[in-house]
């Protein structure tokens, strides 16, 4: 697909780290963008910055994501393009857990709560797959871009963790997972219709979440650079960015999941 002008987006979790770093690079093209994302401060401010539409939407929220769908189509046109960003380990304050684990005073047994693995599942893979529907919706009313029959592409957002996941990571690795999982089925599913769909694994990004490990624990974020093979550094947003952007771009790039880790592979802890 070439990106230019002629091309509506929506980038979701746009307001910052990966996400925001795909909205810039699609802007940089030209492409008009519409960034979904829970948070109105950040993302208004973004969406300034970098002649963006926001559209504030929680991507577990069936209804925000259809008013923000309806909102990005009737500011930009249809949307050929999705990148799916929004998402997270876990939910703000609370800790990971394993499977199963002993309370280390009691010896007391203690089960993963269900409750956060499902809203851990709820946000990655139900939010994503949520966004990724609508949009081939949206897609498959357009006409084709070319004599292959190109209608749009998508990129969504799993994590290395859905293939090395660590201790503690359960709720994050089967969400990743089942992104990664639901990938080339979603692209066979779209094939007849001429929609496209990759899923990126990053690695240890510097984004917030991780830049602000910088300041919380000096130590253990010289290690999380020395344990990257090489660059011997966390990825940086744009390097995210681009790997986006080629898989947008290039049409025979389809039902791929593809790591972006500098060779990177999770320890067990
Ligand atoms: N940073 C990393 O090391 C890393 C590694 C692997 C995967 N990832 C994945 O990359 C994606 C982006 O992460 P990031 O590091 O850029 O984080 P980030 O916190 O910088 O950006 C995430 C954005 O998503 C938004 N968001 C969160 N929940 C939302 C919701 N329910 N609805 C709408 N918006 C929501 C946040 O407000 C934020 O703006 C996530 O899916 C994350 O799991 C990140």
């Amino acid at each position: 697909m070439k990106l230019d002008s002629s091309i509506s987006a929506i980038v979701t979790g746009g307001a910052s780290g990966l996400g925001a770093a795909t909205v810039k690079a699609l802007r940089d093209l030209g492409v008009k963008v519409a960034i979904f994302d829970f948070n109105p401060e950040t993302g208004q401010a973004k969406a300034a910055e970098l002649g963006a539409v926001f559209c504030q939407v929680d991507v577990n929220d069936e209804a925000a994501v259809e008013a923000g769908f309806a909102q990005a189509r009737a500011a930009n046109g249809q949307e050929r393009i999705l990148v799916a960003c929004a998402g997270g380990s876990r939910p703000t304050g609370v800790s990971g857990g394993k499977t199963v684990s002993r309370d280390r005073e009691t010896g007391a047994l203690v089960r993963h709560s269900t409750d956060i693995f499902e809203r851990v599942l709820r946000l990655n893979t139900v939010g994503t797959f949520r966004c990724i529907t609508n949009a081939a919706a949206g897609m498959m009313g357009l006409d084709p871009l070319d004599s292959d029959g190109l209608r749009g592409a998508i990129v969504a957002t799993g994590s290395v963790a859905a293939q090395d996941g660590q201790i503690g990571q359960v709720a994050y690795s089967a969400a990743k997972a089942a992104i990664a999982g639901m990938t080339l089925t979603i692209a066979r599913d779209l094939s007849s219709e001429g929609i496209r769909i990759n899923t990126i694994l990053p690695g240890i990004m510097a984004t917030p979440p991780m830049l602000s490990m910088k300041e919380r624990n000096l130590k253990v974020w010289e290690g999380l650079n020395a344990s990257v093979p090489f660059p011997r550094r966390l990825g940086k947003p744009e390097e995210f960015a681009d790997l986006a952007l080629t898989m947008l771009r290039n049409d025979y790039f389809n039902g791929q999941v593809v790591r972006l880790d500098g060779a990177i592979r999770m320890p067990p802890r």
